[in-house]
């Protein structure tokens, strides 16, 4: 019998020790890997949180935002503690949150906000910012003129923050007359073939155009195809997002005025770093300010990004380790 209680005891001792060994579980919800660099998300998300003890479990919608939902459903039953989700649609995304609720499960909304629901926590940049950068440094130099601008796609609500960052900074010159919009479009996905669908079109039936706000580098390519074939890339300014390394051999190659530069590492390591201490119970640090996503105040961090120009670009994208220098030049 004593035997018994022993080899009970052993059992029990084993069982705690495997369960609190037990590593925190992770989620990360992607919308695609079609852009550059969401790969470099999520390798460095998952390099962090496996550096931190845990594991992540990735899934990638590929812009359907109905097999995002499921995934969610997936990942949920294979038991993950906390959801990192980069929503493909902002809105449809409040069922992610909802169903995630339901089981316990909090959520960090990573890069894009989940609007309208009880979100727990949102990790980004300082968007409407990024869209100042972007049209204030054209309308220096370029203070008159007509302006195009594409957005990505209005679910996107990164897209719509940019272009209010845009609006800050033009309208004023609008009202004056000095600027003119010709072209405010949004596009569906984010990609190059879009753009270049829209600039054809504009410049198959005008001349005239001084610059172009994108709202990435992929946007960014798409129009300077299209430039190209009326002979006026490198004539027209041009404003990209993400520092892509093709933007930025534009930019050297005088095609792109700009890029802008956003702090992917710290943006993954800040979610990987919040989403294990959620998981062990602890509240994440420097959630320091608050945004509305409609339904409630949403404790967030904002990072700041910044612009990437001819100057600069040894200073910025290459002393931070962001591209290589040989990549870029060669
Ligand atoms: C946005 C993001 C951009 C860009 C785009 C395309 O939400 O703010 O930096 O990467 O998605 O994926």
């Amino acid at each position: 019998m004593k035997q018994f209680h022993n080899i009970l005891t052993w059992v029990l001792v084993l069982f705690l020790l495997v369960g609190c060994n037990q590593k925190p579980k992770i989620g990360f919800l992607m919308d695609s890997l079609a852009i550059e660099r969401w790969k470099k998300d999520k390798e460095l998300f998952e390099q962090k949180v496996e550096e931190l003890g845990g594991v992540a479990y990735v899934e990638i919608a590929d812009s359907d935002p109905e097999k995002q939902i499921l995934q969610a459903q997936k990942l949920i039953d294979e038991g993950v503690e906390v959801l990192v989700v980069v929503p493909v649609d902002s809105k449809e995304a409040g069922d992610i949150v909802r169903l995630a609720h339901r089981n316990y499960v909090p959520v960090i909304s990573y890069d894009r906000l989940i609007k309208d629901c009880n979100l727990d926590y949102y990790i980004s940049t300082d968007n409407i910012n990024i869209g100042e950068l972007q049209a204030n440094y054209l309308s220096k130099i370029s203070p008159e003129g007509k302006y195009a601008l594409i957005s990505g796609p209005e679910s996107d609500n990164n897209a719509y923050l940019l272009h209010i960052g845009w609006m800050n900074v033009l309208q004023p010159l609008i009202d004056k007359g000095d600027i003119e919009i010709v072209l405010d479009e949004f596009s569906e996905y984010w990609l190059p073939d879009e753009s270049y669908a829209i600039m054809s079109e504009y410049l198959e039936n005008n001349s005239e155009i001084d610059a172009i706000i994108c709202g990435n580098d992929a946007l960014a390519l798409g129009t300077i195809s299209a430039l190209k074939e009326h002979g006026k890339e490198g004539k027209v300014l041009l404003a990209g997002q993400d520092a892509e390394i093709q933007a930025v051999r534009n930019i050297v190659a005088g095609n792109q005025t700009i890029t802008i530069y956003k702090p992917i590492e710290s943006l993954a390591y800040t979610a990987a770093n919040a989403a294990i201490k959620i998981a062990d119970g602890e509240a994440p640090s420097n959630m320091n300010i608050t945004v509305n996503n409609g339904k409630r105040l949403v404790p967030a961090i904002l990072l700041q990004a910044s612009v990437v120009n001819r100057q600069n670009i040894k200073m910025t994208v290459i002393s931070e380790g962001f591209l290589g220098e040989q990549d870029i030049f060669n």
